[in-house]
């Protein structure tokens, strides 16, 4: 009698599959974790209506696979190991320091405190420092902090979104934080309070992609990301890359938090490395030096933790301009008061940034662009009104700005004038098959038109369903 032997993936395969996969998501899979790539392309074969592994894997090679594929291949490749105030350590010294630090600098600011956490899994990482932010501020004090949170896995961030959470997340959870921020739900489940919830906003983004920093996805100008457990996933390449774009979403000052495992004199040598007892974060580098700034003052239950500061890495990065930003909100020989306009934008210095932006338009009154930077800017500033304003300017000057069409449809979308916001989705959605799924849209710093269309869909299925087609027309 002869066993039926599993069918195995031959090694050259294997090689183009996982090189595939660090080219697309940024997964790192050496022949030592082979045996993984099998088992997950085993277990998404299924959802591709593919037979078995092999034949999904040949598939996976041959197809031009669409974002949403390379999500849904993401999800069984991608580990979800998470949990409350996972490395106390951690939290501990953004509770004492950092947000501290950052809540000061932001104090006379007209722009509320902004934290990403990126590859937040099912969110209790970005749960946990809504927590914080709530011990931090006086009581019923609102800063306006919010927090983004982002993964590459739609089935972790529903989770997330739904705020339900068993025991086994609260394994590093002392018991009265469980019990202050949430409500027990059923099957001996706890329902995260609202309160906590609502400063969270998650959204699917690939951080392998080139599409951040931008003001389209809400990922400019953070004074805390937070990072931790992802980029040991990376190839080496891809985690630089993945570090700059991370580097460029943060304003000045800004801080990168990652893993103890993850922390890098090379990764990261374009940050000034601060070392707290137990821990070493990243700070992003001003463009001038940063003022030698005292160690942040421990707060009393940390007198242990003496934080020291080293020394910014001597050369080019402390001096001079970094690459790609050598405008600081200053006109500058060769700089554009559009690409000005952009970068004091992706600084969150949108007062200045919506200056320029003036100045580009009367510079050029039938740039679109111009036009559509000073909507988002003014979208940020919260004024929805002068942004909708602006953007019937560009539909002015260019009724295909596709980007025009999706903004005027999310400013209606939160003034709950759906009828109108499907109207302008519509509109975009018609451009959009237009374009291959993954061209960069123009003015969109990266985000693709497959991506666009998606991010569309997943909004249009958010509306109440008494928007009825009737309603619509
Ligand atoms: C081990 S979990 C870490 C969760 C959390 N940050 C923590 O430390 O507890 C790694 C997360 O990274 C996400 N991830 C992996 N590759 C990603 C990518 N290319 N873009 C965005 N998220 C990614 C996974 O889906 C997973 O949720």
């Amino acid at each position: 009698m002869s066993w039926r032997v599993q069918p195995v993936f031959s090694h050259p395969l294997l090689s183009r599959l996982s090189a595939m996969l660090a080219a697309r998501t940024g997964l790192h899979f050496p022949q030592e974790r082979w045996g993984d790539l099998e088992k997950g392309i085993a277990a998404a074969a299924p959802m591709f209506g593919m037979p078995d592994a092999p034949s999904c894997a040949r598939w996976l090679l041959g197809a031009p696979l669409t974002r949403n594929q390379i999500e849904v291949l993401a999800a069984h490749l991608t580990v979800g190991e998470t949990y409350f105030f996972r490395d106390e350590r951690c939290f501990e010294i953004l509770e004492q320091h950092v947000l501290p630090e950052r809540l000061q600098a932001r104090a006379n600011a007209t722009r509320p405190l902004r934290i990403w956490s990126a590859g937040c899994c099912t969110g209790e990482e970005p749960y946990s420092i809504a927590m914080l932010l709530d011990r931090l501020l006086p009581h019923g004090a609102d800063c306006g902090a919010t927090i983004l949170a982002t993964d590459i896995n739609p089935a972790f961030l529903r989770k997330a979104a739904q705020g339900v959470y068993g025991e086994w997340s609260f394994r590093a959870t002392p018991a009265w934080l469980r019990e202050r921020y949430f409500d027990p739900a059923k099957n001996s489940r706890f329902e995260i309070k609202r309160s906590v919830r609502q400063r969270v906003r998650f959204s699917c983004l690939n951080l392998a992609d080139d599409s951040y920093p931008s003001l389209t996805n809400n990922t400019n100008a953070m004074d805390v990301i937070i990072c931790r457990n992802v980029l040991m996933y990376f190839t080496v390449a891809q985690a630089k890359k993945v570090v700059e774009n991370l580097r460029r979403s943060l304003v000045d000052g800004g801080w990168l938090i990652v893993s103890a495992a993850e922390t890098s004199s090379s990764l990261f040598s374009r940050f000034a490395a601060v070392e707290f007892a137990g821990a070493v974060l990243y700070r992003k580098l001003a463009h001038t030096p940063l003022p030698a700034a005292p160690p942040p003052q421990p707060l009393a239950a940390d007198a242990a933790s003496a934080v020291v500061w080293r020394a910014a890495p001597p050369g080019p990065d402390r001096a001079e301009p970094q690459a790609g930003e050598a405008v600081v909100c200053e006109e500058s020989a060769g700089a554009t008061p559009l690409r000005t306009a952009r970068v004091c934008a992706n600084q969150g210095k949108l007062a200045e940034a919506a200056q320029w932006c003036e100045k580009a338009i009367a510079a050029d009154r039938l740039d679109p662009a111009s036009q559509y930077l000073l909507a988002t800017i003014r979208l940020e500033l919260g004024q929805s009104d002068a942004a909708a304003q602006s953007l019937l300017h560009v539909l002015y000057l260019d009724p295909d700005f596709v980007l025009a069409h999706f903004a005027l449809g999310s400013v209606c979308l939160s003034q709950s004038r759906h009828r109108e916001a499907w109207r302008h989705f519509d509109n975009a959605l018609t451009l959009l098959h237009a374009h291959p799924y993954d061209e960069p849209l123009p003015a969109s710093e990266g985000l693709t038109a497959g991506r666009l269309a998606e991010i569309i869909g997943s909004l249009r299925a958010s509306l109440p369903p008494t928007t009825t087609e009737a309603q619509r027309t």
